[in-house]
């Protein structure tokens, strides 16, 4: 695990190293508690139905989605809750490095026909009360496994044994991944980089989860300059808040 890397330029070396968890080794830090406030918001975004599956996703690659899953992840357990991450990035899995877990057998060994049950591929982490699911061996069709029943089937049991099941996906243009599992969760979380993500690519990527129905609870601006710290941003596009955290410098 490692702090969160300083360089402005988007950098391609999760996968090999894994994202920092700045909430479990910086807890007290300013960043920290923007996770923690990040994680409020979504839980308030839903009053009357409570929310059991969430899932991260961005218009483009490396815009953070891996980091600030996981990291809401950590602020989510550390209240008490059963919380599971899955690595539902076929595309670019980071979750095994950022925990140090296996990756022999994950999500992808669960939805093809490989004689495995949960418990095989449910990994423990440092922080109690989080668990993670890693991708498991890189599949050639990723939409078609996640399009699946068998899909349907394993969200509902892994809710059933978990308080908040969160799904770290691909970026939403290019690929549909995304598209699919916005479809099937509670709901779906944009991460928008600031000074990176272009305003026209945010505004399909809204559009794609829309016509899919995603129930999109909110976007967390990401990579925030750091004068701006502690002030808050008003909704990206309607109805949605503004979490975010900044760069640690
Ligand atoms: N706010 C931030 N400040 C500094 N580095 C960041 C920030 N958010 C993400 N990164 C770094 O950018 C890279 C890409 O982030 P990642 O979470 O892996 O993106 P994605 O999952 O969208 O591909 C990683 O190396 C990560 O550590
Ligand atoms: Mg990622």
């Amino acid at each position: 695990m490692r702090f969160l890397n300083k360089k402005h330029k988007l950098s391609q070396d999760s996968m090999e190293e894994g994202v920092g968890l700045i909430t479990l080794t910086d807890p007290t830090s300013v960043i920290a508690e923007q996770f923690r406030t990040i994680r409020t918001n979504i839980q308030f975004s839903s009053i009357d139905e409570k929310i059991r599956s969430v899932v991260f996703t961005s218009s483009g690659p490396s815009q953070g989605k891996s980091t600030v899953s996981a990291n809401v992840a950590v602020t989510w357990a550390d209240q008490g809750l059963d919380v599971l991450l899955v690595d539902a990035d076929m595309r670019r899995p980071t979750i095994h490095q950022t925990f140090q877990v296996p990756n022999k057998k994950g999500l992808t060994a669960l939805l093809t026909n490989q004689e495995v049950d949960l418990n095989q591929v449910i990994q423990k982490t440092p922080v109690d009360h989080l668990f993670v699911l890693p991708c498991g061996v890189v599949p050639p069709n990723p939409s078609e496994l996640l399009n699946t029943r068998k899909m349907d089937v394993l969200i509902k049991e892994l809710t059933k044994h978990f308080d908040l099941v969160i799904f770290d996906a691909p970026p939403v243009i290019s690929v549909t991944d995304a598209q699919i599992l916005a479809s099937k969760v509670d709901g779906t979380i944009m991460v928008v980089p600031q000074g990176i993500a272009d305003k026209s690519s945010v505004l399909k990527s809204k559009e794609l989860l829309e016509v899919v129905h995603a129930r999109l609870l909110g976007a967390i601006m990401n990579r925030v300059k750091s004068e701006n710290n502690g002030g808050y941003y008003g909704g990206y596009y309607g109805g949605y808040y503004g979490g975010y955290y900044g760069k640690n410098e």
